[in-house]
């Protein structure tokens, strides 16, 4: 198995902020990654050290072996990256955009013009090719600028926030693409996003950063089997309120919330269950059903930034 990125013990510190906080991650190539975590937790940091644009204050990283630090030329040349702004000239048209790329990274011109056919065909923006890119939408905007950062197939690509800003259908339309390219081309995808749902539609396996720090590294499945809280349904012939009031206070019980009669209980921990069972029995209630819900994904991810900005209260 190669491996496409390996951080070791990397610091960033921007004054007094510590933008990346002894990252230790490998991602193996042939993947779609997930970089998850909320605004300013440290994602475009790593993406901008991995490609040599920033200098770390400590640690190592490699791309495909090399070091980013000594030779960030080498690493651009062997990945692609949308970062937040697209790159694209709006006063050319889409075919010139890709064109003009093209020869920034010396392709032979009858395979560019084969590669960028490709492209904007696969894409959907072949009719469109002749269109000044200045005239077009966010998510068509977007999606050319995917196709520029694969123009030259590169092994691994950084997508940072692709979908940010565009509505379900732009967004729903530019996942599928991108999952296209991974398959057909076979290419390392590293995706930062706040769509959870995204993420776990697209990526093998994620990481959750939070304040430079990452909390947790694999697949979504793994992170819902992980998450520290548990969902139970309970339903009950009727509620008493002196009980319905006293799970609220209940130490096992994080919050409580009432769907049409049935309780909706958060627990602390995945295998309170069984005790949350017998306390309710023992306070006399007739239950008809207790029914574990299944963990979101979205819900992980929530538990396990939330549990972080706990551990760091005073
Ligand atoms: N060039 C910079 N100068 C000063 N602070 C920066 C700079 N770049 C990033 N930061 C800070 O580093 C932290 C991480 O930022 P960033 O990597 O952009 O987060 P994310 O992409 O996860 O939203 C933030 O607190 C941000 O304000
Ligand atoms: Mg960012």
């Amino acid at each position: 198995m190669t491996t496409a990125i390996l951080a070791r013990g990397l610091v960033r510190d921007f004054k007094t902020v510590r933008a990346l906080d002894h990252v230790d991650l490998e991602v193996p190539a042939g993947i779609v990654f997930g970089f998850l975590g909320p605004n300013g937790a440290g994602k475009t940091t790593l993406i901008r050290v991995l490609l040599g644009l920033v200098t770390p204050n400590a640690g190592e990283t490699r791309v495909f072996g090399v070091d980013p630090t000594r030779d960030g030329a080498a690493v651009r040349a062997r990945t692609g990256a949308l970062l937040e702004h697209h790159g694209l000239y709006e006063r050319l048209t889409a075919e010139q955009n890709l064109a003009f790329h093209a020869r920034a990274w010396r392709i032979p011109r009858p395979e560019a013009v084969a590669r960028i056919a490709e492209l904007l065909r696969g894409l959907g923006l072949w009719e469109r090719r002749g269109e000044r890119v200045g005239t077009w939408s966010r998510g068509m905007k977007q999606k050319l600028a995917v196709a520029r950062a694969v123009l030259h197939r590169p092994p691994l690509v950084f997508l940072d926030e692709p979908t940010a800003g565009l509505d379900p259908v732009a967004s729903a339309t530019l996942r599928d693409d991108i999952e296209r390219l991974a398959r057909d081309e076979g290419v390392t995808v590293f995706l930062t996003t706040h769509n959870l749902q995204e993420a776990e539609r697209l990526c093998a396996s994620v990481g959750v950063i939070r304040r430079g720090t990452l909390l947790a590294v694999g697949s979504p499945a793994d992170l819902r089997a992980q998450r520290s809280t548990s969902v139970v349904r309970v339903q009950a012939r009727s509620w008493p309120p002196e009980v319905r009031a006293a799970l609220g206070t209940h130490p096992a019980v994080r919050a409580v919330a009432d769907d049409a009669g049935t309780l909706r209980l958060t627990l602390h921990h995945p295998d309170a269950t069984p005790e949350l069972v017998r306390w309710l029995v023992g306070h006399g209630l007739d239950l008809e059903a207790v029914t574990p819900e299944r963990a979101s994904f979205e819900q992980a991810f929530l538990d396990l930034v939330r549990d972080a900005d706990g551990a760091r209260a005073p």
